[in-house]
């Protein structure tokens, strides 16, 4: 039996030690609505065990990740993050940890579209408006994001590439902050995931252009906003996944308990209906075992890295 440095052993893993889910961005952005909405479903299969959510924000989700590559190895201290995962890697030259070694793959969670959005006060009333409107003001227009890395970041590359036009963008510490700054119009522009903007879209504090999927989004309140491939960026698409993360050498039991506690979660009705309900889709193929979602993660890292070269986005 693995007998952890707490003394437990992981076959009683968790022993109703708490258990903290570092999320790498701001709270009340998307990722911290997926990881207090899992963590919820997390519980039951956990027996219980309360799970806390530690918000460690910064250079685009580099300083959350690593908090946890250096984490004590035992269970108690788990990542959920994003394709940042997969995007750092190409974007940081240096990174204070190993994607592919210093963690294990605990499997993945959902798969999440993204909105461009505006200001309440912009003129532009459609996409063709607005894609119009920023041709005209080449480096002036503020595209906010949660930093390089961020998903919000990749979506502003790929949406400046598309464009060919450079905008200023503006980083904050997660999209809960940059959102705050779109209503009150300190910035012009932000694409960000569903998980964050649905319900400032049906409050209709924000002007949607487009969501980023290739098939409009079925969700209520998203259902009528046009797709960028619709709008004249053929092909445009991001859709953003999550993942949970241990520190490397977290004893097989606690990996077992984690995972299937985790297939438990994303079968239960009440997180699907929150997931769905913000246009997110919970994973239902085989990414949600440990060793797919490792494989995934290096897929995406090797698509995504001549598009960042090709960006020439480097952190530094
Ligand atoms: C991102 O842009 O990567 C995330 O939306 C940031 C966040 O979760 O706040």
């Amino acid at each position: 039996l693995a007998t952890m440095a707490t003394g437990a052993l992981a076959q009683d893993f968790p022993g109703g030690k708490p258990i903290t889910i570092v999320v790498p961005f701001a709270a009340g952005g998307p990722t911290d609505r997926v990881a207090r909405d899992l963590a919820e479903a997390l519980r039951k299969p956990l027996d219980g065990v309360s799970i806390v959510v530690d918000n460690t924000a910064g250079a685009g989700s580099t300083i959350g990740n690593a908090k946890v590559a250096r984490a004590k190895n035992d269970g108690y201290t788990l990542l959920l993050t994003h394709v940042g995962m997969a995007t750092t890697p190409v974007l940081y030259r240096k990174l204070p940890y190993n994607y592919e070694t210093d963690f294990e793959y605990l499997g993945m969670i959902n798969d999440v579209p993204m909105t461009i959005i505006g200001k309440p006060q912009l003129e532009a009333k459609n996409f063709k408006e607005m894609r119009e409107w920023i041709g005209k003001n080449p480096g002036k227009v503020n595209l906010g994001n949660a930093g390089i890395g961020s998903a919000s970041h990749l979506c502003g590359l790929l949406f400046q590439n598309e464009l060919k036009t450079e905008m200023t963008t503006v980083p904050y510490k997660g999209t809960a902050p940059a959102i705050a700054d779109l209503l009150g119009g300190q910035i012009d522009l932000l694409c960000d995931q569903t998980t964050n903007t649905t319900s400032q879209i049906e409050a209709k504090k924000v002007k949607p252009y487009a969501v980023t999927t290739l098939k409009r989004l079925t969700t209520p309140a998203l259902k009528d906003i046009p797709t960028a491939d619709e709008s004249g960026l053929k092909g445009f698409q991001v859709t953003i996944w999550h993942g949970l993360y241990a520190p490397k050498g977290t004893p097989a039991p606690v990996l077992k308990k984690l995972n299937d506690a985790l297939k438990v979660a994303l079968k239960d009705p009440e997180f699907i209906k929150k997931e769905e309900g913000l246009g997110a889709v919970v994973v239902t193929d085989n990414r949600v075992e440990p060793a797919e979602h490792k494989k995934f993660v290096m897929s995406e890292v090797a698509r995504f890295g001549p598009v960042i070269k090709a960006a020439g986005a480097y952190a530094d």
